[in-house]
């Protein structure tokens, strides 16, 4: 184990991923006891913009409080919207192999999806392989620290 992540975790997403978060908020908790799920929004199927549910998360995760799940229409939207943030790594994942990568190579500490490009079981799966799976740190802690200073950058108007 490289490090504890906290243990919360902060859902969210727009009409597009309402179902599919509806499903993990039913399933997520019963079988991830020692995890505490919070549901961000949005609560219903009413049209609503992306980036403000996306950002909802992502300014909890940025902020250290634990990791996010994000889920619009293709995943696409709340994955560029989050990444803006600092601290974050949002990572889109469309299959098992994709989510254990995004966390041992990248500790992605959000994981996004389209709910209308993926079946809610395999979702489910890419859910409980995502939190199951640690960061393997070594070489890939450097680039993750690149990743940083790269923000930090960008932030503090350095060349
Ligand atoms: C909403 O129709 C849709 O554009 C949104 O859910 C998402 O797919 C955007 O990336």
């Amino acid at each position: 184990m490289m490090h504890k992540l906290p243990n919360r975790v902060f859902l969210g997403g727009d009409h597009g991923g309402f179902k599919l978060k509806k499903r993990l908020m039913e399933t997520l908790p019963r079988e991830f006891p020692d995890l505490q799920f919070e549901d961000l929004g949005t609560y219903d199927e009413t049209s609503v913009n992306y980036p403000e549910y996306a950002a909802k998360v992502a300014r909890r995760v940025s902020g250290g409080e634990g990791r996010g799940i994000l889920i619009c229409g293709s995943g696409i939207g709340v994955c560029i919207t989050a990444n803006k943030f600092s601290n974050v790594r949002a990572a889109l994942a469309w299959d098992l192999a994709s989510a254990r990568l995004s966390r041992e190579h990248n500790d992605a500490n959000i994981l996004c999806m389209g709910e209308r490009l993926l079946d809610s079981e395999l979702a489910l799966e890419i859910c409980r392989t995502w939190l199951g799976t640690e960061f393997e740190g070594g070489r890939h802690q450097l680039r993750v620290d690149m990743i940083h200073e790269l923000e930090k950058g960008q932030s503090g108007g350095t060349s």
